[in-house]
């Protein structure tokens, strides 16, 4: 394979529901040119973005509509003021709404952005923060931070993978000594990791993979750093290891069979957070119909909803070749939202799992809602997505960290 694939490896999805996925990749050293080069791109791209040239500094929206999460207030006036929601209008430049909706920029709890062209199309549908969910290295998950105007990206750890496992074969393919081998190692890699200050750590179940114990152990060992455990979890055994270990979020959804009601109370009780990523498993479902079955996921999702399990919308995002599926950026969210809304979500809570939900589970106190001191992460909208999910898709206007966002 060419090297190319190298850097596609590190910056990709690795959902993997079946071996055929685990290209058998020569070892070259050269990827790591790749991955470099790859994160100087991204960080000449963030050294050359200038913030916005805004006059005043201070926008006032007239005549939105705001999503409180709940219902959609009468028009009224926002204004944004440097990077967050202001209060005071005065001396504001005003834009008339038009009577169109204000949401709270989406939030993606699962992607795979890799550079910036990826970061605009999160933005340019609306997408303002999203969640990283493998970090093979550091640098180049932050190379993906702090460029202004451009959504926020939280990073994971490496992802903890057993040797000989579908993603323990991706990981040795990387840098082998990320594997973990055996229950001795775990407070080393968790200390290494930890070190890196990943904002969550990334577990992989998957059978073959780790032992229970092993899950157990990296959950505790990750709690110990007072970190958040994200567990990949893609079919019904890896659940019930997920909740048995206990993750605080537990990602994917089965593909085989459909979890117990049992299985999906005790995540309640345990307060356990679900992003399903039934984009991604629709996607999967369609590309294998002999090994997996995308109504054991919907169903998965139906059940824990009903239960009353908190779902947070995720989309896998990515456009690595050789995964099961390429998930576009950004429109992907889209169709999350209208997947869960056929899962039973009604369309306000298919919303919260895309704002205030992710923001709370995941700690962040300055998004999720539109109020007075938040982020301006905001999108305009025509129409009304609570009467028609869809109406999500017609964008006017994104706002990330209080810069509009313009398609260049
Ligand atoms: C905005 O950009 C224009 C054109 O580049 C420039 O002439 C103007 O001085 C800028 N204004 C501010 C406030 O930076
Ligand atoms: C980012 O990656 C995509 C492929 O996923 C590629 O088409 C695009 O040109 C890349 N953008 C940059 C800035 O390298
Ligand atoms: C991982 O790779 C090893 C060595 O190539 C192979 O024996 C094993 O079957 C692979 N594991 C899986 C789950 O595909
Ligand atoms: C796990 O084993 C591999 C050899 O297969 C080794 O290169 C790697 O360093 C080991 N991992 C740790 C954390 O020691
Ligand atoms: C979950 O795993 C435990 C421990 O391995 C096992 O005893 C139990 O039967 C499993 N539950 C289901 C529903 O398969
Ligand atoms: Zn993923």
């Amino acid at each position: 394979m060419h090297t190319n694939d190298f850097k596609f490896i590190l910056l990709g999805a690795v959902l993997l529901v079946n071996p055929m996925t685990a290209c058998h990749l020569p070892y070259d050293a050269d990827f790591k040119l790749d991955l470099a080069s790859n994160v100087a791109a991204n960080n000449r791209a963030r050294s050359k973005r200038q913030p916005t040239n805004c006059t005043s500094g201070k926008i006032a929206l007239d005549n939105v509509g705001v999503f409180d999460g709940y219902k959609i207030q009468s028009p009224r006036t926002v204004v944004i003021e440097g990077s967050v929601i202001g209060s005071d209008p005065s001396g504001a430049e005003h834009i008339d709404g038009e009577g169109a909706v204000l949401l709270p920029g989406l939030i993606d709890s699962h992607c795979h952005p890799g550079n910036v062209t990826h970061l605009k199309s999160l933005a340019q549908y609306g997408v303002t923060t999203g969640f990283i969910m493998t970090c093979f290295t550091s640098e180049q998950c932050t190379s993906l931070n702090n460029h202004h105007g451009l959504p926020t990206i939280l990073i994971s750890s490496a992802p903890a993978t057993a040797p000989n496992s579908v993603h323990g074969n991706i990981t040795s393919i990387v840098d082998r000594t990320l594997l973990v081998n055996s229950s001795s190692q775990i407070p080393t890699w968790m200390k290494e990791q930890a070190a890196l200050n990943p904002n969550y750590i990334k577990l992989v179940a998957e059978v073959p993979g780790f032992d229970q114990q092993m899950l157990n152990a990296l959950v505790d060992e990750a709690h110990a750093y007072s970190k958040q455990t994200v567990m990949h979890a893609s079919g019904f055994e890896a659940y019930n290891q997920s909740i048995i270990a206990r993750s605080d979020h537990v990602h994917h959804a089965p593909l085989d069979k459909e979890i117990s009601l049992s299985m999906a109370e005790t995540m309640l009780y345990q307060n356990q957070v679900v992003t399903p990523t039934l984009t991604m498993m629709r996607a999967v479902a369609q590309s294998r119909t002999d090994i997996t079955n995308y109504m054991a996921a919907f169903k998965t999702v139906r059940m824990l909803h009903e239960v009353g399990v908190p779902i947070l919308a995720g989309t896998d995002a990515n456009l690595q070749p050789g995964v099961p599926a390429m998930v576009p950026f950004g429109i992907s969210m889209h169709d999350e939202l209208e997947n869960l809304v056929e899962a039973g979500f009604s369309n306000s809570e298919a919303l919260r799992a895309a704002t205030v939900l992710p923001a709370l589970h995941f700690g962040l106190k300055d998004r999720g809602a539109i109020k007075v001191g938040m982020r301006a992460d905001l999108i305009l909208v025509e129409g009304n997505p609570l009467v028609d999910i869809r109406a999500i898709r017609n964008i006017k206007r994104v706002w990330v960290g209080g810069a509009e966002y313009a398609n260049s």
